[in-house]
């Protein structure tokens, strides 16, 4: 094994130590869903995300940006990673794209953002906007993996390919592709779609989305 490969076992195996893992099965990836989360709450999962410092994205963070909403909700929306807004809110989804997916939640599920939760792949803002690297996502997941341990949603949407791509590692599948499609996800329906700064860029795609949400609204 290349050092670089060590270094990122180790610090993988730190994290799950850090959540109360004793013994580690090596059949056990990043990408499995956890039924039993190693802590109570959101807030005491909060607290542990506030502290971390497994990447560098820890560095040029202002805030985390942990998610928020119902910590029992039905419904899980799962995006990229904050954005300047967010960054300096602490809350997720605030800016356009934000503003955007309050009126999905509104407008066509007819709920409020407070039914649901709402949430990041990574927790924290990556400079500049960028998509969050393979080790970024993958020393996070496992907080997104507890966030959905604990909430036990019915539905989990995915907005947009990165969200879907680090969910599923599926990585070679293109989300214009998969969008709209029901998927297994441990306990939980999986749903990718595009993600709302897509929209904001290609308003035409509305309708797909607006499609996909009236699937889930009937799955709820
Ligand atoms: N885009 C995301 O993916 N997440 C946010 O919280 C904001 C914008």
């Amino acid at each position: 094994m290349i050092n670089l490969e060590k270094a990122k076992l180790l610090k993988q195996l730190y994290q799950y130590k850090s959540f109360g893992f004793e013994y580690f099965q090596d059949n056990q990836t990043l990408g499995t869903t956890q039924n039993q989360p190693s802590v109570n709450s959101l807030d005491e999962l909060e607290h542990k995300v506030k502290q971390c410092h497994l990447c560098q994205l820890a560095k040029s963070r202002k805030n985390i940006v942990f998610g928020e909403g119902d910590e029992h909700a039905t419904l899980l929306f799962v995006g990229e990673g904050p954005g300047a807004n967010e960054d300096e809110s602490g809350r997720p989804f605030v800016g356009r794209a934000g503003m955007l997916l309050t009126k999905i939640i509104e407008n066509v599920l007819e709920l409020t953002r407070e039914d649901v939760y709402i949430t990041n792949i990574v927790k924290c803002r990556p400079p500049n906007n960028r998509v969050p690297s393979v080790d970024e996502a993958s020393v996070c997941k496992p907080y997104l993996m507890e966030q959905i341990a604990i909430i036990k949603p019915k539905i989990i949407v995915a907005l947009g390919s990165t969200s879907y791509h680090y969910l599923t590692e599926d990585y070679d599948m293109p989300i214009s592709k998969i969008r709209g499609e029901i998927l297994e996800f441990g306990d939980a329906k999986l749903i990718p779609t595009y993600h709302p700064s897509f929209l904001l860029r290609n308003p035409s795609a509305k309708k797909e989305v607006y499609a996909d949400m009236l699937k889930v609204k009937r799955l709820l």
